[in-house]
């Protein structure tokens, strides 16, 4: 394979020929779209460091969901902002919560499309941490029951997969041994089993308005620096009874969804976080790049990693480029 005798140039002199040899593509069934649903009727509040995306009453969540299985979009998932947090996180699994509400109507209005919940505590806790807090440190052990009955509730409303993303040690088991003791054993779990303490959620925090009130998250997030504790983690969650394992961020930890692809025989998510959202939309704004031509790549360059699936806030953009 020396020049002149192989010239990789052949194969890419025009488009059908470079149509032959991809090796990847996005489709559209790759995408699930992100959405902030709050309480209120006919509300859509931009959110100022996500630009085109917004915080919407269910009304105008169902629109967009519409909008989205139009395009072809499989599956959305749904984070909630409560009226009102506390340190126990207990608007995130009363009946009536807002989550809950718009899971209801969207099985209701738009039943075809697979309506997935994040299971946390960090929106509906006074002090912004994913679990329950004793004094400064959080408690491992005493948030695993809040958390299995907020999938809970999330199921019983109606939803079709829940997303635990705390980074709780043991939660997977805890909310798959509720689930099935509830008699929802065909409620899969897809498990934020790989989360990076990462700078690159910042947007995604003003607009839940989830910062931690003290210190960060480095106790229960993992290190940026590590790889073989991925592994691990995807590990344990498998064992545990995950049905889809999720790396997040996508775009600075492409390797470690490589490496995930290769460890673990799940389907593999990667979340396309705020912060890779918006770092996009703002350079569009400044005219510093092509903000379709990169977002594109970018999802490209996800699933060629090894992603089976992408979480991100650019799946109807993404939809309409890929209808072309
Ligand atoms: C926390 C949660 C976060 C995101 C999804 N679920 C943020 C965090 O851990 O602080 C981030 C999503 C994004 O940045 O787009 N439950």
């Amino acid at each position: 394979m020396i020049f002149p005798d192989y010239r990789p140039r052949r194969l890419r002199q025009n488009n059908s020929f470079r149509r032959m040899i991809r090796e990847n593509v996005l489709s559209t069934n790759d995408l699930i779209l992100p959405l902030f649903v709050k309480s209120g009727k006919d509300e859509k509040k931009p959110i100022p460091s996500m630009p085109d995306q917004f915080q919407m009453s269910v009304d105008n969540i169902v629109k967009e969901v519409k909008k989205a299985h139009n395009l072809g979009i499989p599956a959305v998932v749904l984070f909630g902002i409560p009226d009102k947090k506390d340190p126990l996180a207990t608007s995130a699994y009363a009946k009536n919560g807002i989550v809950q509400k718009a899971v209801k109507e969207l099985k209701n209005k738009v039943p075809e499309i697979i309506v997935i919940t994040d299971v946390c505590l960090c929106q509906y806790t006074d002090h912004g941490h994913c679990g329950v807090v004793d004094g400064h440190t959080i408690d491992n052990d005493a948030s695993l029951d809040i958390l299995a009955r907020i999938a809970l509730s999330h199921a019983q409303a109606g939803a079709d997969m829940v997303a635990p993303s705390d980074m709780m040690d043991g939660r997977v088991a805890e909310i798959r041994q509720t689930l099935d003791e509830n008699d929802y054993h065909n409620t899969p779990i897809m498990s934020y089993a790989v989360k990076y303490c990462s700078a690159f959620y910042g947007p995604f925090r003003d607009a839940v308005h989830s910062a931690p009130q003290f210190s960060d998250r480095r106790t229960y997030q993992m290190d940026p620096a590590n790889s073989l504790e991925a592994i691990r983690e995807a590990a344990m969650d498998v064992e545990e009874g995950a049905d889809i394992i999720m790396v997040k961020p996508a775009l600075p930890y492409l390797d470690i969804i490589c490496r995930i692809r290769d460890e673990v025989d799940l389907p593999v998510a990667a979340y396309n976080v705020s912060g890779e959202y918006a770092m996009v939309k703002a350079a569009e704004k400044k005219g510093w790049i092509d903000g379709k031509k990169v977002m594109m790549e970018t999802l490209i360059s996800i699933k060629r990693a090894g992603a089976d699936m992408i979480l991100t806030y650019f799946a109807i953009d993404a939809a309409k480029e890929i209808q072309g």
